[in-house]
């Protein structure tokens, strides 16, 4: 799904970004589209390929802070056509950025995640302690027909004690900057899938 640059969502995104850190849109996609976002997700879990996530990579896997329930599965190109109207759409985002607010942007990853009923993820930030590429956060929600008493916001901690909830109904879509603002899934009451991705810049190379 290719979108032009200069395309009102994405101007309102890098101002959204630029002004506070945080973008929430509740209607983000054409439904189709989502709709069909979500039955993937939904094939890959019975088809079970959706693993146990972890909290860091490598020697400092487990050090990030934050506890998490969900189960993923990594997106790439040529999966399905759904995957990837979704990269062609957040790479049109990523090149958006870069013109207007000089991100450095290289590549995105994503996955589908998929929190258990109970599922939460503590207080984070999306970085790792031995990479901090990822730069924006994005998060498009699966689930249909989300009510209050589902629980599973995701919670964005903002300066002055504030908070913004984010409800995961289907289609709403949340970017973030990933070294700056924390956040936590709060339990969610009933299964809640999402498409969860980062917008990179390059890594440092190692010494
Ligand atoms: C994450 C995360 C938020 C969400 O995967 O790092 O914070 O709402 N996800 O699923
Ligand atoms: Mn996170």
């Amino acid at each position: 799904m290719k979108i032009a640059l200069d395309h009102p969502l994405f101007t309102r995104i890098a101002s959204d970004l630029a002004d506070h850190g945080w973008s929430h849109h509740t209607i983000f996609l054409p439904p189709a589209l989502t709709q069909a976002l979500a039955t993937d997700c939904q094939r890959r879990a019975a088809d079970g390929l959706l693993t146990p996530a972890a909290t860091g990579r490598g020697i400092g896997a487990q050090v990030r802070e934050g506890i998490r329930g969900d189960a993923i599965d990594w997106v790439e190109p040529g999966q399905s056509a759904p995957v990837d109207s979704w990269l062609t759409l957040m790479d049109c985002l990523r090149q958006s950025l870069n013109q207007s607010l000089y991100l450095g942007l290289e590549d995105f990853e994503g996955h589908f995640a998929c929190y258990p009923q109970g599922g939460y993820y503590t207080r984070h930030l999306d970085r790792f302690n031995d990479d901090d590429r990822r730069v924006v956060s994005t998060v498009l929600y699966l689930n249909d027909a989300w009510l209050p008493e589902d629980g599973g916001q995701l919670r964005l901690y903002l300066p002055d004690q504030r908070v913004h909830d984010v409800v995961p109904t289907g289609g709403a879509f949340v970017a973030f900057m990933s070294g700056q603002v924390p956040h936590e899934v709060m339990p969610a009451m009933r299964e809640r899938r999402s498409l969860t991705g980062w917008l990179r810049r390059r890594g440092e190379l190692p010494l």
